[in-house]
């Protein structure tokens, strides 16, 4: 589970810190995101959760006419936007909560997100603000992981793992976090206020791990992030010492031609905001 309080503190600074890894692990999918943003129109675009913003540059790029506002709670993260965007005229950045933000002068007509929308506490409010707070017939594209088991890099790791003490509190089956929106029926629940609801499955290699030392850029990644960097910070030194043994030996099995890579899915989600 990872939420706002989450990505406030620790884990935005971590992204800030690795936003080139990041990047590269998305590095095929964003090609496809933004050929899929590319068929809607809008000219006040919104990236919901836009990170270091990566995303929003290339929308405001391929845009001109447009403006791109970034809503990110991570201010960590919105300082690495904001300094990559410099000299991009037709974009900026807000520290916002996505799921209450309105733009007092103009609202938005096209939304967009990658990996930006599992993580907020009550889905179903969420997306019915932001169709409340758009346009009439405003659009909404943005990616999210698919099932842990078609994600090498989460499942194969969690796999090393030792079985994850019960949470404390209970929490549901969807609980805010990279899987929050692997089940497209919980995503049609959760899009209240849309319409025309549609998934893309798209799969792509998840790069890790590149350069002069392709394994030790890898696991200087998942010291960071992902399911590997909780249970390094989490567990206790002896659990520790075999955990980190065991995620070197799956690294080196991901090595082929000079990268470090896993299988990832993804659901490539499109909606338009229902005003009836
Ligand atoms: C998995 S990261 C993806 C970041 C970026 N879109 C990318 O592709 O690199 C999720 C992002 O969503 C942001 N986020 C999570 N909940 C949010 C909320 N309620 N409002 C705004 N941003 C949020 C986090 O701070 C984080 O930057």
């Amino acid at each position: 589970m990872t939420d706002a309080r989450d990505w406030e503190g620790g884990v935005g600074r971590n992204w800030a810190a690795e936003w080139q890894r990041t990047d590269r692990s998305f590095a095929a999918l964003t090609p496809r995101l933004l050929e899929c943003i590319a068929q809607q129109s809008g000219v006040r675009v919104v990236d919901i959760g836009c990170g270091a913003g990566e995303l929003s540059i290339g929308v405001a790029r391929a845009r001109p006419h447009a403006h791109v506002t970034g809503i990110d709670l991570s201010q960590d993260l919105l300082a690495v936007a904001a300094a990559r965007a410099e000299g991009v005229p037709n974009v900026s950045f807000e520290r916002a909560d996505a799921s209450r933000w309105i733009d007092p002068d103009r609202a938005p007509d096209l939304y967009v997100s990658r990996h930006g929308v599992m993580f907020f506490d009550d889905p179903p409010a969420a997306f019915a603000h932001l169709a409340r707070a758009s346009m009439p017939g405003a659009r909404l594209v943005f990616s999210c992981f698919r099932a842990v088991e078609e994600n090498g890099w989460a499942a194969e790791i969690s796999r090393l793992l030792p079985p994850a003490p019960p949470p404390s509190t209970p929490v549901g089956p969807y609980p805010p976090g990279p899987f929050a929106f692997a089940d497209p029926e919980h995503v049609r629940h959760c899009l209240a206020g849309w319409k025309d609801i549609a998934f893309t499955p798209f799969d792509f290699s998840y790069v890790a791990g590149s350069g002069e030392s392709p394994v030790a850029d890898a696991l200087a990644f998942f010291q960071r992030i992902g399911p590997a960097a909780f249970a390094i910070r989490t567990l206790p030194d002896s659990a520790r010492a075999s955990f980190e043994k065991r995620l070197e030996e799956l690294v080196r099995s991901r090595l082929a031609a000079g990268q470090v890579t896993f299988p990832s899915a993804v659901w490539l989600v499109t909606a338009t905001a229902d005003h009836r």
